[in-house]
This record gives C-alpha cells, sequence and structure tokens, in this order.
C-alpha cells in the first residue's frame, strides 16, 4: 500500500515465524513465545533511526570513547490487551524503556473502540513513544489511542503491529499521516465481523486462553 508512512517489515525470520502464530494449531504458550519473538525483531529494525551521543568509558585496556543512545528513556504503550503480548519482546532490546498503558476495547457489534484506560509516565512529550497492539484491523483502536497520546501532548510516536488489513492502513494512515506504521504482514481484507482476513484470529483470545 502506497503510504509514506506505512512499512512492512520484510525478513525471513519474521515472515516465519508469523507463519506458526497464524496457525490455529499453535498453541498458547508457542504463540506468546513467537509474538515476542517478532516483537523484538521487529523493534530491532524501527529503531535504527535513533541517535546516538558520545560517552568516555574505560575497558579493562584503555580509555576510549563510544557511543550510546541518546536522549530520554522511551515509552512503550501496549494497547490492552491484545499489545501486552509484544512488551517482554520489545523489553528484551530496550530493558530501560517505560510502559504505559492504554485500555481500549473494539465493540463487538459496531466494532468502534471502548476506552477504559490511560496511563503513561510523566513529563512524556520529548519521549519517543513505540504503540504496540498485534492487530490493526479497522484501525478505530490505533486511531484513538494516537488521538489520546496526542491530546497529553506526545508528538513522536510510532505504531508497530504484527498483521495489517488494507482497510486499518487507509484509515490510519489518513487519520495519522505523522505516525510512522511497521507491520510484519499485510493481510488481503477484513471479513463481515470484521477479523483479518487470512489473519491469526482473536489475538488477545489466543495470547490469553479466553476462548
Ligand atoms: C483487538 C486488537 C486491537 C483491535 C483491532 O483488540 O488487539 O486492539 O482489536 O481492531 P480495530 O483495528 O478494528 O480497532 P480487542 O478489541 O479484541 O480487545 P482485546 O485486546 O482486549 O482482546
Ligand atoms: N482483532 C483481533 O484480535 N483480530 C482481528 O482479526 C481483528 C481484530
Amino acid at each position: 500500500m502506497n503510504y509514506p508512512n506505512f512499512t512492512v517489515i520484510s525478513h525471513p525470520l519474521i515472515e516465519h515465524k508469523l507463519t506458526f502464530i497464524r496457525d490455529l494449531t499453535t498453541p498458547k504458550k508457542g504463540f506468546k513465545e513467537l509474538v515476542d519473538e517478532v516483537a523484538m525483531l521487529m523493534a530491532y529494525e524501527i529503531t535504527k533511526d535513533f541517535p546516538l551521543e558520545e560517552v568516555e568509558i574505560e575497558t579493562p585496556i584503555c580509555k576510549t570513547k563510544t557511543r550510546i543512545v541518546s536522549g530520554k528513556k522511551v515509552v512503550l504503550v501496549p494497547i490492552l490487551r491484545a499489545g501486552l503480548g509484544m512488551v517482554d519482546g520489545i523489553l528484551k532490546l530496550i530493558p530501560s524503556a517505560r510502559v504505559g498503558h492504554i485500555g481500549l476495547y473494539r465493540d463487538h457489534e459496531t466494532l468502534q473502540p471502548v476506552s477504559y484506560y490511560f496511563k503513561i509516565p510523566p513529563q512524556s512529550e520529548d519521549r519517543d513513544f513505540i504503540l504496540i497492539d498485534p492487530m490493526l484491523a479497522t484501525g478505530g483502536s490505533a486511531i484513538a489511542a494516537v488521538d489520546k497520546l496526542k491530546e497529553v501532548g506526545v508528538k513522536n510516536i510510532k505504531f508497530m503491529c504484527l498483521i495489517a488489513a488494507p482497510e486499518g492502513v487507509k484509515a490510519f494512515c489518513e487519520a495519522h499521516p505523522d505516525v510512522k506504521v511497521f507491520a510484519a504482514g499485510l493481510d488481503e481484507k477484513l471479513n463481515e465481523n470484521g477479523y483479518i482476513v487470512p489473519g491469526l484470529g482473536d489475538a488477545g483470545d489466543r495470547l490469553f486462553g479466553t476462548k
């Protein structure tokens, strides 16, 4: 899809793992592990523009100048519930990241997002935010989550999902053209119930065993 802020992260390991995530015979434990692994691989890719700053350290041999990631700590924001399934994988790469939470669920009849929780670290305006949710379906939940972050002054937001539907990409990219969106896979369409086809089913239910 031709939106400048939308990228599918293409990598053989991501595609391989996504196949087993989609497979309905993958048990809950394996599903969660694979979601974490794909989230970690994606995080490696989407943080490659993070700025660096020089620091001086001492190795066992001598003093030297080297570089570390500069700026304030990153904030990860999972959209509850299913976004929680991706947090641990990203924290393995960015252990110092703060974690906020946005509670939203999709009303099964209207498919509209219903908001029930919002908590992010204080003084977050200048931090880099990574919003995470496995599924971008209609786009309603991700759009509402970014609306909420922008309302409190957050400026630097990236959105990361495992699987996106074309309908959700279009809605999101038109609503928030300044927010970069990264997906591991772009699927065909939504079905009549608003599920992504072929997708992976209900991400929250598969992660938490609630169906
Ligand atoms: C799922 C998913 C997204 C949303 C995507 O959550 O994790 O948050 O649906 O759909 P949309 O793009 O059409 O808004 P769900 O509402 O099932 O809640 P849950 O994570 O609590 O199961
Ligand atoms: N939410 C999910 O968990 N799966 C979909 O396919 C769409 C929305």
